[in-house]
């Protein structure tokens, strides 16, 4: 019999092999009879209102296809949070890449040359560039105060607190944008079926925020619209929402030309135009007693939102219920606002908002300690979050608190507190050719949504069994590398007890799926791999009624008839259903603000080139608690990659924008870090389980974007004997900020 325990065990990606053999198809490998090639022209401007569009004469226009906003059936509208957003600019400009005029031609080439042929005479004003503009009210571009969202949260009363401090230490933190850097641009093809149904195919996270984009577009039912997606090169956040857009400008076209459209950006498009991670502000004013015990917290976060809401106010959520760090204090004042500017819009990357926020509270740690005189670590350790601690939204703690195992293993397995000695004494020597320094981090996230944000979900997830003996599960939840597929294969095997290879992943297809939710927020293992299980303890539990266990190919085809009886399939799906012990108020910012949290510590071991002020990691420690490692290879694997792109946020990555675009949005000059920059990594998983989690699991998908940034920046500084507080730490600041240190 073959082996049916799977769970804890690295199995195999479901989609390994057609990847590695080049049978994967990625949007622009599927070939669509007659299909044309959709372009979109953009606006130039940032700001500004559209005089006209003048199309050249002589030019053969007949054999495009044309659409623009006033070709839209339904709502001139990208759907998401709020309805601000259009799909196709009418007359004001926001932002310099704000897409106003769709063309499909048959030939690619033809299809871009025509851009050059259209001229739109606008009448420009005044941009607002900065989130320090938009907040001063240069110009007015959102509502009364440029503000998407803003968040407080309060616990104790800070001003008391502040009274009873023996220090009081002020900092603030900047981070910049970061480009998701997925290896596949995005796409998408559309078409439109001989019922009327309007069909997208494409690289995206979230099957049904396009689905509900189309429905406003096309004014139409659900049923007419179909989203399908094809294999996907990566998303990292930067495939939730922008697909939305790039799908209805497809399925617009393709209407209107009654042929399959496809829409296929090269870097140099995608880069500029689509979402990039939020950049931040963050200030910091912190009381401690004279043990180092916190007393008062007192935050102000601000985030550049770029020209419309979009997903900024979830973003900017998280960002803020993260601020405090994963310590407890008595009392805690955040505040934080998202504001407007005339940037193309900025959104979900990989954290959320999380990465900004304990970027600042962790390297505020090093300014603390420098004004305390106790070390980072002591202060980290007389702080942090234990079972039964209160955080800043009033959580009490109840279980799988694994802030204190990361911290200690990271510190004991990278030698942390010797090379801190070590270094310092190497540092002394003016001979050395080099500067050495390690640095430290302490993060919690959260996982899922939040309490109110998976209730307002109410995702669906199941399995099912086919008539010929296939099982399935079933759910919206999109592979994008992360290892989606196969975590629910080995979730359904293990609670249904039959091997691995016979379970099946059903495509994310809004026909056949149900709605999962979105693919974000490290929620899919924690989630919906919860409803499959319950789904597949239903199936077992219709079996054993049946008398049936699944042991042998033969049972499986017995029990398929039995459950399917005269259909063609029979499925089980289940609902979120909150567990009762989480409360969580959306108005006041109080209670559980998540089911659970996951922990990661960090240590960087790294030098800096005397000469060239460039940093090289030598070596970089971690540990991290997601509950439980379903596949521990891919978590292995999900945490060198989340690493690896904090590593460039940290250190490379460095998005440079002029009258609100972005001027190097390619890979010759905005900077990723290659293999040859990623650092060799010991990586340490803990297992505190999360009663909650499918076999206790809390999610590990953006965890490890959270420690480098602040350990690494920690690191430098203590190296060059600096204090540097905004990334990326390219070598021309280093070597800037060294030369002031040394007057
Ligand atoms: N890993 C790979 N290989 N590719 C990706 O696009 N996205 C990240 C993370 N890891 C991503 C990835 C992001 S932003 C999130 S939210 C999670 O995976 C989503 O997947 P999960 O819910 O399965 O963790
Ligand atoms: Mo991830 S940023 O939540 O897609």
């Amino acid at each position: 019999m073959a082996r049916t325990t799977s769970v804890g065990i690295s199995e195999r990606r479901k989609e390994g092999p057609e990847k590695l053999c080049g049978q994967a198809k990625y949007i622009d490998d599927h070939a669509l009879p007659g299909c044309m090639h959709g372009v979109t022209l953009r606006s130039g401007v940032a700001r500004g209102l559209i005089k006209s569009i003048d199309f050249e004469p002589g030019f053969p226009w007949h054999e495009y296809t044309i659409v623009s906003a006033v070709d839209i059936p339904g709502r001139n509208l990208v759907t998401l949070i709020e309805e601000d957003q259009p799909l196709l600019a009418d007359r004001k400009i926001m932002h310099p890449h704000e897409p106003i005029l769709l063309l499909a031609h048959a030939d690619r080439a033809k299809a871009y040359e025509a851009l050059k042929h259209i001229r739109v005479v606008y009448e420009k004003q005044e941009p607002v560039l900065t989130m320090e503009d938009s907040i001063a009210l240069k110009h007015k571009i959102f509502g009364e105060d440029n503000v998407f969202k803003s968040y407080l949260i309060e616990k104790g009363d800070v001003a008391k607190g502040f009274e009873q401090a023996r220090f009081i230490i002020e900092g603030e933190y900047r981070v910049p944008h970061q480009e998701q850097a997925y290896i596949e641009n995005n796409g998408m093809a559309a078409w439109v079926e001989e019922d009327g149904t309007v069909t997208v195919l494409g690289s995206l996270q979230c099957p049904y925020y396009i689905h509900k984009a189309l429905m406003k577009i096309f004014h139409l039912p659900e049923e007419k619209i179909r989203v399908i997606q094809s294999t996907t090169g990566g998303g990292f956040g930067g495939k939730e929402e922008y697909p939305s857009m790039i799908a209805g400008h497809a399925a617009l076209l393709a209407w209107k030309a009654k042929k399959p459209v496809k829409i296929i950006y090269d870097r140099a498009e995608d880069m500029p135009a689509t979402t990039k991670r939020h950049p931040a502000i963050v200030r910091h004013k912190t009381g401690l007693d004279k043990n180092g015990k916190l007393v008062a917290q007192d935050v102000d976060v601000i985030m550049d939102g770029g020209a419309y809401a979009t997903l900024s106010s979830v973003v900017l959520s998280r960002g803020t219920l993260h601020a405090a760090g994963p310590y407890e204090c008595p009392n805690v004042r955040v505040r934080s606002k998202v504001v407007a500017t005339n940037t193309p819009p900025n959104g979900a990357f990989r954290g959320f908002g999380a990465p900004q926020t304990l970027f600042a509270v962790e390297l505020h740690w090093e300014k603390i300690a420098r004004a305390t005189k106790i070390d980072s670590l002591t202060l980290r350790r007389r702080n942090l979050l234990k079972l039964g601690s209160v955080t800043a939204t009033g959580q009490i703690l109840r279980e799988s608190v694994g802030a204190s195992d990361v911290l200690e293993r990271t510190v004991k397995d990278s030698g942390y507190v010797k090379k801190l000695k070590d270094y310092a004494r190497w540092n002394k020597d003016k001979k050395k050719s080099c500067w050495k320094g390690v640095g430290l981090s302490l993060v919690h996230h959260g996982a899922g949504f939040t309490g109110s944000g998976e209730v307002y979900l109410a995702s669906k997830a199941g399995v099912s069994i086919t008539i010929d003996g296939r099982l399935q599960v079933l759910a919206a939840s999109t592979e994008m590398g992360q290892g989606a597929n196969t975590m629910f294969a080995q979730v359904a095997s293990e609670t249904l007890g039959v091997p691995y290879e016979w379970v099946e992943v059903e495509t994310p297809d809004t026909k056949f799926v149900p709605n999962s939710g979105p693919t974000v927020a490290s929620r899919t293992t924690m989630i919906v791999g919860g409803l499959v299980r319950r789904a597949a303890l239903e199936m077992k539990a219709a079996l054993s009624k049946e008398g049936l266990v699944l042991r042998t190919a033969a049972d499986l085809k017995k029990a398929a008839k039995i459950l399917c009886g005269s259909d063609l399939i029979r499925r089980f799906i289940v609902q979120y259903e909150k567990p009762g012990e989480i409360v969580w108020n959306d108005k006041t910012y109080k209670g559980d603000a998540y089911g659970a949290y996951a922990f990661a510590a960090l240590v960087a071991d790294l030098e800096i080139d005397k000469t060239t002020f460039e940093v090289k990691i030598d070596k970089i420690t971690t540990a991290q608690d997601i509950g439980k490692a379903v596949n521990p290879l891919l978590t292995e694997g999900q945490i060198i990659g989340g690493t690896a792109q904090g590593v460039g946020y940290a250190l490379l990555e460095n998005a440079v924008y002029k009258d609100g675009a972005m001027v190097n949005g390619q890979f010759t000059n905005y900077i990723i870090p290659t293999s040859m920059d990623t650092p060799s990594m010991k990586v340490v998983i803990v297992e505190k389980p999360y009663s909650r989690g499918p076999f206790g699991a809390k999610g590990v998908g953006e965890l490890p974007m959270d420690t480098p940034g602040p350990a690494i920046a920690a690191a430098v500084n203590f190296a060059a004997g600096i204090w540097l507080t905004e990334l990326p730490l390219l070598p021309e600041k280093i070597f800037k900020a060294k030369n002031e240190a040394q007057g």
